[in-house]
């Protein structure tokens, strides 16, 4: 069924300026991006971003390196977007993740690991609305 993920694209990638290939791999795949816009989170707006994961050991970390620099946030639209999206991903620690994969060619820590995608439609409802007003989506 046609769906739609949240990507971000980390301060990591866009620092080293893999924005335009990372995109590249989601058109490849036949993912179409109906939504996108760079912002420089706030420690609120990534916080609030990550809420899921307040109380893990990470979360300081996490929040901090989310505000380190730009990203860039993304709704991908397609069939079976929120599987594909991770598909494409690989694993959440680069090391552990496919070769060929978005954190196997651009990541280097667990921490630093590239791009972020939704896990399920429920977290795609809510992280594409976190970050974007309906009229900001552009079906096509
Ligand atoms: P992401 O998919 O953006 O979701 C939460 C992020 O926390 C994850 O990618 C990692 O970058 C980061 N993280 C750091 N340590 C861990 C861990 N032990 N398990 C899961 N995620 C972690």
């Amino acid at each position: 069924a046609t769906e739609r993920t949240l990507s971000i694209i980390k301060p990591d990638a866009v620092a080293k300026n893999a924005i335009g290939e990372i995109i590249s791999r989601f058109e490849k795949a036949g993912l179409k991006v109906v939504a996108a816009k760079m912002l420089h989170l706030s420690e609120e707006q990534a916080g609030g971003f990550y809420a899921e994961h307040k109380e893990r050991p990470f979360f300081k970390d996490l929040v901090g390196f989310m505000t380190s620099g730009p990203v860039v946030v993304q709704v991908l639209e397609g069939d079976d977007a929120i599987a594909k999206n991770r598909d494409l991903m690989g694993a959440t620690n680069p090391k552990e993740a496919a070769p060929g994969t978005i954190r196997a060619d651009f990541a280097e820590t667990i921490d630093a690991n590239a791009v972020h995608g939704s896990d399920s439609p429920a977290s795609a409802e809510r992280e594409v609305a976190y970050f974007f007003n309906s009229d900001e989506i552009c079906p096509r």
